[in-house]
């Protein structure tokens, strides 16, 4: 019998998602680590907001995979999805499962409300001072500077689990999501 190759992930989405990736991983290691002068943290925040824009459009004019409404379900869908996770086979989901849909909403979400307040923020440390700072009052520029840190501890343990949900799919239901995400091709 031969072996198909199925196309679930269009070049567009995946440059995406490895762009996404590698440039939330150095937003938050500036953020965290970087120099005192922030600027390069504010470039590399600016990419994420760039991506996360190409991607809310890619969501209602993309291919079907990669649209919104192919992905988000109904609760009916999702319980019974995570009914059958512990069943040690593989999802077969042409695209994102229901369970990831949402959860990968979750992370487009956190990542807005990263940048958002990222934009407003002042720490009061007459360097860093976010580009939209000044249109806000001080108690949101507090308040967003305290969001921000949240936030980002937020996206760290959402990213883990978006490994770790990944590992869970390669070692216990046996199906590699990582290669389809490189190549676009699933066998
Ligand atoms: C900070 C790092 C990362 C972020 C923010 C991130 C974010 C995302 C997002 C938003 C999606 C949905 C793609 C879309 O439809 O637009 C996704 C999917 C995916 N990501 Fe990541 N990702 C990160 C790191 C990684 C890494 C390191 C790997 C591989 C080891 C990976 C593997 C995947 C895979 C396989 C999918 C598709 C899942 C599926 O089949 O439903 N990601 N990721
Ligand atoms: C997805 C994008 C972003 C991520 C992951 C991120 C992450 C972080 C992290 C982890 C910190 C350290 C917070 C702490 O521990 O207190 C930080 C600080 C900061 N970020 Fe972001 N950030 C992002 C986008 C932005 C944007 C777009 C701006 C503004 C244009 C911004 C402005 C700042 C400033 C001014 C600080 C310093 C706050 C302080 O002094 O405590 N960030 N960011």
């Amino acid at each position: 019998m031969t072996k198909r190759n199925e196309q679930i992930w269009d070049p567009a989405l995946r440059i995406f998602h490895w762009a996404l990736a590698a440039a939330v991983v150095a937003s938050w290691l500036l953020g965290q680590f970087g120099p005192l002068d922030m600027t390069l943290h504010f470039w590399s925040g600016y990419a994420v907001a760039v991506l996360i824009g190409f991607r809310l459009v890619w969501g209602f004019v993309g291919p079907r995979t990669a649209r919104f409404a192919s992905f988000l379900r109904g609760p009916g869908v999702v319980l019974a999805y995570v009914r059958s996770l512990p069943a040690r086979k593989a999802s077969h989901a042409r695209g994102h499962n229901p369970l990831g849909g949402w959860s990968i909403l979750a992370m487009l979400g956190l990542l807005i409300a990263q940048i958002g307040t990222g934009l407003i923020l002042d720490p009061e440390d007459y360097i860093n001072v976010g580009p939209l700072a000044e249109s806000v009052s001080t108690e949101w520029n507090r308040w967003a500077l305290g969001m921000h840190h949240k936030l980002g501890v937020a996206l760290l343990a959402l990213v883990v689990l978006h490994l770790a949900a990944i590992l869970f799919y390669r070692f216990w239901k046996r199906e590699d999501l990582v290669t389809p995400m490189i190549t676009g091709q699933r066998r």
